[in-house]
């Protein structure tokens, strides 16, 4: 029997939230995963003297681990770098994918704001790997469908609710449909929303289907499909590269503190990497409709950072683990005591539940800290805040050095 599949091209494959979303569709059916990366994640992460607090293995390894457990060979990987338009066009004419995901970006706004240099290698990555697939994508596949990942972060705190789509704005007795005003805090964030204009303007002249989710701050370290250590995924903590409840757990366990910056009550959404992945999997297998640019918030909770830090608290006792909370001086310029209401219902009109409840998901990364905790106490000086968004002014930060191998540019002899 014949049986048909279908082809998935998964670009940042090797990352936080790709690896196991390449696992979780790779190991559903026989649709073949073909995942690209370029392992920038990995250099940059260790670029500021920081690693994965969990080890995570070479993509080499984990594939021979995937097929020798399932007997599958449907993930397919390919190095490259999609900053190179050449590379993303022979992939796509190669693979002919039915459905991109679109995951590949500088996703730090801490590192987006260490220099004049990490600001152009954030924005000209992540510009140019979106354009790139975007027009590849007209060319080769333009019935196929995009999921782009986007972020919360894009809206910023705009102190109204925030609209899933367009936002209807009436002016001198007229109406009409807007784009929902996008005001990031960060370099890396105003990277996000260039994104987005570039991908709705592919969407209005060439007509491609496309998907944008805002997913909010992602926290855990485990999918149902991370059944052991040689399918972790990589787990970042450091004050650079880690997202906060991910960091809380570190801080709780190497210092006995918990960081809350300045008031601390800057209102945020979270998701778990379980539901994250849920998300991006529930939209691959809905796509928008053909000639549809379609926006979709993603979040399971809002909290404030304080009240985040009361959870780990509480779940930390259960470990053993006693906290305090420390008050710093706030590395970002941000609001901090905001309103923070967001429409989200496109994901639960499809059937989305959330999978575990955060205190479980805690649970979860507690256990996995503690059991690293020792190759953790070796990077415990990476914890307090480094990058301060007002005073990264200088044209380099030695400290931060951009490795070579990933700038464009050629130095002046
Ligand atoms: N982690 C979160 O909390 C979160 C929340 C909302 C949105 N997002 C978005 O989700 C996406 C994935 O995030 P993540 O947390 O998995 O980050 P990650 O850094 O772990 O993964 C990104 C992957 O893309 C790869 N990549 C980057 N530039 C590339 C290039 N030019 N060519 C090839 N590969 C390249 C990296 O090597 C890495 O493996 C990002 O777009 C991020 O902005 C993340």
């Amino acid at each position: 029997m014949v049986f048909n599949t279908a082809t998935t091209i998964i670009f940042g494959a090797d990352g936080y939230i790709g690896w196991p979303l390449a696992l979780h569709l790779g190991a559903r059916d026989n649709d073949k995963i073909v995942m690209v990366d370029n392992f920038s994640t990995r250099k940059l992460v260790k670029s500021v003297k920081s690693d994965t607090l969990i080890p995570i293995l070479s993509m080499k390894e984990r594939l021979n681990t995937y097929t020798k457990q399932t007997g599958k060979k449907n993930l397919v990987f390919v190095e490259a770098d999609i900053q190179d338009p050449r590379s993303v066009d022979r992939i796509i004419a190669k693979f002919k994918p039915d459905s991109l995901v679109h995951l590949a970006q500088q996703r730090s706004a801490p590192f987006s704001m260490v220099d004049q240099e990490h600001i152009l290698y954030t924005e000209l990555n992540n510009i140019s790997t979106n354009i790139n697939i975007l027009f590849s994508m007209i060319r080769h596949v333009p019935h196929a469908h995009l999921l782009k990942m986007g972020s919360m972060g894009e809206y910023g705190t705009p102190g109204i609710e925030i609209t899933e789509g367009d936002l209807e704005l009436t002016r001198k007795g007229k109406t009409a449909k807007v784009m929902f005003p996008r005001m990031g805090q960060s370099w890396y964030h105003l990277s996000k929303i260039f994104d987005t204009y570039n991908v709705a303007m592919a969407n209005r002249v060439y007509n491609i289907a496309a998907t944008d989710v805002m997913q909010g701050v992602v926290f855990g370290t485990r999918v149902d499909e991370i059944t052991n250590d040689a399918f972790a995924t990589r787990f970042d903590f450091d004050s650079i590269w880690g997202t906060v409840i991910n960091k809380y757990v570190v801080q709780a366990v190497l210092l006995n503190k918990l960081l809350i910056y300045g008031k601390g009550r800057q209102k945020r959404g979270f998701l778990s990497l379980y539901d994250s992945i849920n998300c991006l999997t529930l939209l691959h297998d809905h796509p928008a409709e053909t000639g549809q640019y379609r926006v979709v918030n993603q979040l399971d909770e809002i909290f404030d950072t304080i009240q985040l830090a009361e959870k780990v608290q509480k779940i930390g006792r259960e470990f053993g683990v006693e906290t305090e909370m420390e008050f710093v001086e706030n590395p970002r310029v941000e609001r901090e005591d905001n309103e923070y209401e967001v429409q989200h219902s496109i994901l639960p009109s499809l059937g989305f539940k959330r999978e575990k409840e955060m205190e479980d998901v805690l649970r979860e990364i507690f256990e996995d800290v503690l059991k690293n905790k020792k190759r953790a106490a070796s990077m415990k000086k990476l914890i307090y805040p480094t990058v301060y968004w007002r005073t990264a002014t200088a044209m380099q930060v030695k400290d931060f050095a951009m490795p070579r191998s990933l700038m464009n540019t050629k130095r002046e002899k």
